[in-house]
């Protein structure tokens, strides 16, 4: 079948997709977009985080039909090397990031959190990253990130955000 979504803004077009595939497949194999990570494929390490119609979700675990006319927001929307997004840049200078696999899924948790809580507190930090599982960093440097990006872009002379 062909499934057709507003990727990142961009309307993307996916051929011969089978039955049972899911976005995070399309995205990662068929479009190109390989930031959301495939670690458990069955909705437990949320590393594959995404919007899907401006809610977060596993990638995984959505069908690519279902998504067939919807909007989907990447990792990749947020920055990239040379214009890292403020939760990039903190997450970098906080040493949230060890193997880096976890990484784009927390991002766009902790992206979804910001937008409705510009200043949290480390519990609802937490309960915001609940199902995003991190084998390497224990957590309290994720937390620290998101802190300090929170910081940041309550500054805009900091760097701003999007
Ligand atoms: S790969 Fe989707 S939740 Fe783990
Ligand atoms: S940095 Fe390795 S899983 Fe989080």
């Amino acid at each position: 079948m062909r499934v057709t979504v507003t990727v990142n803004g961009e309307r993307r077009t996916a051929d011969d997709v089978w039955e049972g595939e899911s976005l995070l497949h399309v995205l990662r194999e068929r479009l190109g977009l390989p930031g959301s990570k495939n670690a458990c494929e069955q909705g437990e390490c949320g590393s594959c985080t995404v919007y899907l119609d401006g809610v977060t979700c596993c990638a995984c675990l959505v069908a690519a039909g279902q998504a067939d006319g919807r909007e989907v927001t990447t990792v990749e929307s947020l920055g990239d090397a040379e214009a890292l997004h403020p939760l990039q840049r903190a997450f970098v200078d906080a040493g949230a990031v060890q193997c880096g696999f976890c990484t784009p899924g927390l991002l766009v948790a902790a992206h979804d959190l910001l937008a409705r809580d510009p200043d949290p507190e480390d519990s609802d930090i937490r309960e915001a990253l609940a199902g995003n599982l991190c084998r390497c960093t224990g957590y309290e440097k994720i937390i620290d990130a998101v802190h300090l990006a929170a910081e940041r872009m309550a500054a805009p002379a900091d760097g701003g955000a999007r």
